[in-house]
């Protein structure tokens, strides 16, 4: 999981990140997600944003709590969270 600490998500990524290291431990998952500190992935506007392989999703405006339910939901259970996904503007 490639967690963006860009110059842009930076600003709110702080809480984003401890959400998600205490949810991959609570939900003993740890062993199977990495925590990954990514620079900019090219979508500032929509921060803070998330990374997920090794099927690419793209999650945006994360927050503590979407954060917990990307990791019960996707990590922990192997369904990505559609509903929160990054989704271009047209
Ligand atoms: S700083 Fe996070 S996408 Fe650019």
């Amino acid at each position: 999981m490639y967690v963006c600490h860009g110059p842009i998500c930076a600003q709110k990524v702080r809480p984003v990140w401890q959400a998600l290291h205490a949810a991959v431990h609570t939900m003993g998952v740890a062993d199977q997600c990495e925590l990954i500190v990514s620079g900019c992935q090219g979508r500032c506007e929509d921060g803070p944003n998330i990374n997920v392989y090794p099927k690419l999703t793209k999650y945006a405006h994360v927050n503590p709590d979407t954060a917990q339910r990307i990791v019960r939901e996707h990590i922990a259970a192997g369904a990505p969270v559609a509903e929160l996904e990054f989704r271009a503007q047209e």
